[in-house]
């Protein structure tokens, strides 16, 4: 692995799956599952067997489904779940349980009632029971934004001493921020021994809507990971959004990094999620909402008309989005008014222009969106009134 590649790890179908209303049947995870592996990723967290009958299956069948992809399990660090998930992994080309702890003073207090010290045995053991059944073992330290650096960095140690292959460092509640986020992943690379060993993994959730921005924090100190889902979705407000990291690196060259996703299979899947899951995507949803690519004040309008770049940075047809759109309200121009007009077949003199335009205004400022079918009879009405034709 080149030190530039970033691992996708893609957790819809697990933290996802999640969201309340959104679960999945066997048949919905594996269509999804079997896009995700074309799409590119590395990882695929099918789900956590132990939770239900329904669980174990869809990770059994994903597991004999996916051909390129790791397929990973969670587990808590309970002997149990490791054995189920083992069993449901059976199948897997490439199998990887992930198994962990509650890490923060307030989990050891008040989830488990325990010490930090007997945290760490308990770290320590899941990992080496895990490692009887396969030799990929991530370990995650649950709300690790909010547990002390320093513990943070023994619990890990342990956890690499018992053969861990990946350290996940969840911001499990979305408190972190990026600089904050970014020195902690610094600080294990520093303390943690052997950590050059493992590759350091981001999961960050949105809570204060800084999920993207952490995990860019974290791969930019050393992580080798991220964890995200398709159009962010996850518990509470969801985790960091998969489509918006592989842009970034895209768009942002001189970082360096990369990673194996098929960019122009994105809009798709994030359809295809937000359909099987009944979870519609807000519309101004960086790269997949239905804005994300439209146009509607005349400034920019004209702008975008003369030249897609100055008012996108992305083309959208590298996510699989087929164009611009150019969205005619009150707060268009002349010069949105003929491109559309001209795309439905009326080529307009400026004179003709100036009376169309007269019309869609007095239209427009009654409507929210003036729609292709509305501008037909802007048309008519006005080559009818003013004889324009
Ligand atoms: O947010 C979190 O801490 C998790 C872990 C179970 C990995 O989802
Ligand atoms: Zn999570």
């Amino acid at each position: 692995m080149s030190n530039g590649k970033i691992e996708i790890f893609d957790t819809t179908l697990r933290d996802g799956e999640q969201v309340p209303g959104c679960k999945l049947n066997t048949t919905q995870k594996l269509k999804i599952a079997d896009k995700l592996d074309s799409l590119g990723v590395d990882v695929i967290e099918a789900g956590f067997p132990v939770s239900s009958p329904g669980d174990f299956k869809s990770v059994k069948e994903i597991s004999r489904l996916v051909k390129n992809a790791s397929v990973c399990a969670l587990t808590r660090a309970v002997k149990k779940d490791i054995e189920v998930a083992a069993e449901a992994l059976k199948h897997a080309r490439r199998p990887r349980i992930h198994t962990g702890i509650g890490t923060s003073d307030s989990h050891i207090k008040y989830k488990f009632n325990s010490t930090r010290e007997e945290i760490i045995v308990r770290a320590r053991e899941a990992v080496s029971y895990a490692k009887n059944f396969v030799d990929d073992v991530e370990f995650y330290a649950e709300d690790a934004g909010r547990t002390d650096n320093e513990y943070l960095a023994r619990v890990c140690t342990a956890a690499v001493e018992a053969g861990a292959t990946v350290l996940n460092i969840p911001d499990t509640t979305g408190y972190c921020l990026p600089e904050e986020y970014g020195k902690k992943i610094k600080y294990l690379k520093d303390h943690v021994k052997d950590i050059e060993k493992v590759t350091i993994s981001c999961h960050c959730h949105n809570d204060l809507g800084l999920a993207t921005a952490n995990a860019i924090a974290g791969i930019m100190n050393g992580a080798r990971q991220i964890e995200c889902t398709i159009n962010g979705i996850g518990e509470r407000a969801g985790n960091t959004a998969l489509e918006e990291v592989v842009m970034i690196l895209r768009q942002h060259p001189t970082l360096n990094l990369h990673t194996n996703i098929q960019p122009k299979l994105l809009y798709a899947l994030s359809n295809l999620v937000s359909r099987e899951m009944g979870m519609f995507v807000q519309p101004n949803k960086a790269i997949v909402g239905a804005n994300a690519f439209a146009h509607s004040s005349g400034i920019h309008q004209d702008g975008v008309i003369k030249n897609r770049e100055t008012y996108e940075i992305i083309d959208p047809a590298d996510v699989g989005v087929t164009e611009s759109a150019i969205v005619l309200t009150a707060r268009s121009g002349r010069a949105a008014l003929a491109y559309k007009a001209k795309k439905m077949g009326y080529e307009l003199t400026k004179l003709q222009l100036d009376i169309v335009y007269a019309e869609f205004l007095s239209y427009a400022d009654h409507r929210k969106e003036v729609a292709d079918t509305d501008l037909h009879e802007i048309m008519s009405i006005s080559f009818k009134n003013r004889a324009i034709a």
